[in-house]
């Protein structure tokens, strides 16, 4: 079960309140203390009876409302005294997560208004701050909205980045979305780790660049090969490789996950995108980390159009070989670089394959997923891995893929110790 966190989560008014109540279920499921807080308008949407069904905690709304809980979270002692309950949930909380977060709730954030329980509690909080906005399309984009953000995010609060789709307004399409509950659960998770109890983990002071996601190559002007890859075992790393004080570059072939403001990143939709954004920063990083599913084969020519099927029975795609790019860039790697591959492997011999892998393709390490499992590899938020190394393998158990990213890194940072022959004889 993962670390017991106090998550604070204030639900602001907007259709996407519906989710919030998902990822109470989905924290409280997970072992977490969850309180909430209600502006008046969310409670147009969700009732107060739903959150505190599903948390067993009172939930508040008014700031001048006792809180009968007395700023306890579930599971807690409740002190003896009486405290002012925006004060106390916000000191005892881990986490304050704001989902959704309208864009008026936004804007009173980036003014520092007080006006209501949430907007109080967000002032008086010094614990992390993590606020999902969802919003209409136009609403999102507009520069007031952006500038709320951007001045958010400057001061340190996580805004995490709404994804596109259908909306609520029906036929409106864009983005807007609150992030799926197992994402917004995700990124609380990631924000409240403890540090890495390992010090010899450390990646201060290095560039790392992961690959993420999984790439598209088009058939036509609007079908594509692909593949199920969802970005969360490169998003893991990247954000573990942040935590360890790397500067990370994400290359992210069509991934819809929330971004960690700490990274920087690339997006692309094919191989070829991919390859080319992997070949202007590889000379830059000490190590890469290439987790994204890229095709082995892309349709040989692409129609501009939209491919008529009129009078058509079969239809026949001929596919041609994509560059390998991990070996490419393998070819020109500087001694000091770190080159860790992933393998997607399945049935006997997995292991064995992946480490001829590991030898052809010049890696240091390879990271081999049996991606013929439901429960983890491709698009599952667990993963079970093996590393294997010129020098032997590490088997990771079947975990978050934020641990699984840690182990990785941790071999990583094994990787890039200087031996004892190599640092000279001791003095
Ligand atoms: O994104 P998620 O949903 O979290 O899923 C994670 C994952 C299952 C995609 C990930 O853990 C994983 O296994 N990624 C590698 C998938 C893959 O393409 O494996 P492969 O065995 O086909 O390729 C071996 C290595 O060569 C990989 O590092 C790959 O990035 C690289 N490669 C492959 C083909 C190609 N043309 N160029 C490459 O560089």
């Amino acid at each position: 079960m993962a670390r017991r966190r106090r998550i604070l989560l204030g639900v602001s008014g907007g259709i996407a309140a519906y989710k919030a109540l998902e990822l109470v279920r989905l924290a409280t499921a997970a072992g977490h203390a969850v309180r909430v807080v209600q502006t008046p308008a969310s409670q147009r949407f969700i009732g107060a009876a739903s959150f505190a069904a599903l948390t067993g905690a009172p939930v508040l709304v008014d700031e001048f409302e006792r809180d009968p809980a007395r700023g306890a979270f579930p599971g807690d002692p409740q002190p003896d005294h009486d405290p002012l309950s925006h004060l106390e949930l916000a000191a005892n909380a881990d986490i304050y997560v704001i989902a959704p977060a309208s864009a008026n709730t936004v804007a009173k954030l980036a003014a520092g208004l007080a006006d209501n329980l949430l907007t109080s509690a967000a002032l008086a909080a010094t614990c992390p701050l993590l606020v999902a906005p969802a919003m209409n399309n136009h609403m999102w984009a507009h520069p007031a909205t952006q500038d709320n953000v951007a001045l958010l995010r400057a001061r340190g609060v996580t805004v995490l980045e709404p994804p596109t789709g259908r909306l609520a307004s029906t036929g409106e399409q864009g983005a807007g979305r609150l992030p799926e509950p197992r994402a917004l659960l995700e990124a609380v998770e990631a924000l409240t780790r403890p540090p890495l109890a390992a010090p010899s983990a450390d990646l201060v002071g290095l560039r790392v660049l992961v690959t993420a996601g999984g790439t598209r190559e088009p058939i036509d002007a609007v079908r594509f090969v692909g593949n199920r890859s969802s970005g969360r075992m490169g998003f893991a790393l990247a954000a573990a490789a942040a935590d360890l004080g790397a500067a990370v570059t994400v290359v992210a072939a069509n991934v819809a996950l929330p971004r960690d403001p700490r990274v920087a990143y690339v997006d692309v939709e094919t191989a070829a995108e991919l390859q080319d954004a992997c070949a202007a920063a590889f000379g830059e990083a000490d190590v890469l980390l290439m987790a994204a599913a890229v095709a082995d084969f892309r349709p040989a020519a692409s129609l501009a159009g939209k491919l008529k099927k009129a009078g058509e029975e079969r239809l026949r795609v001929e596919l041609e070989r994509t560059p390998d790019i991990l070996t490419g860039l393998a070819a020109v790697r500087r001694p000091d670089q770190t080159l860790v591959g992933f393998a997607a492997e399945h049935g006997d011999g997995a292991l064995a394959y992946a480490r001829e892998k590991l030898a052809h393709k010049g890696l240091d390490a390879i990271v081999v997923n049996d991606v013929a499992r439901a429960d983890i590899g491709f698009d599952a938020v667990h993963n079970e891995v093996t590393i294997l190394t010129a020098g032997g393998e590490t088997h990771v158990a079947r975990a978050s893929k934020a641990h699984v990213a840690r182990a990785v890194l941790d071999v990583v940072a094994g990787l890039r110790e200087p031996t004892a022959e190599a640092a000279g004889p001791a003095s």
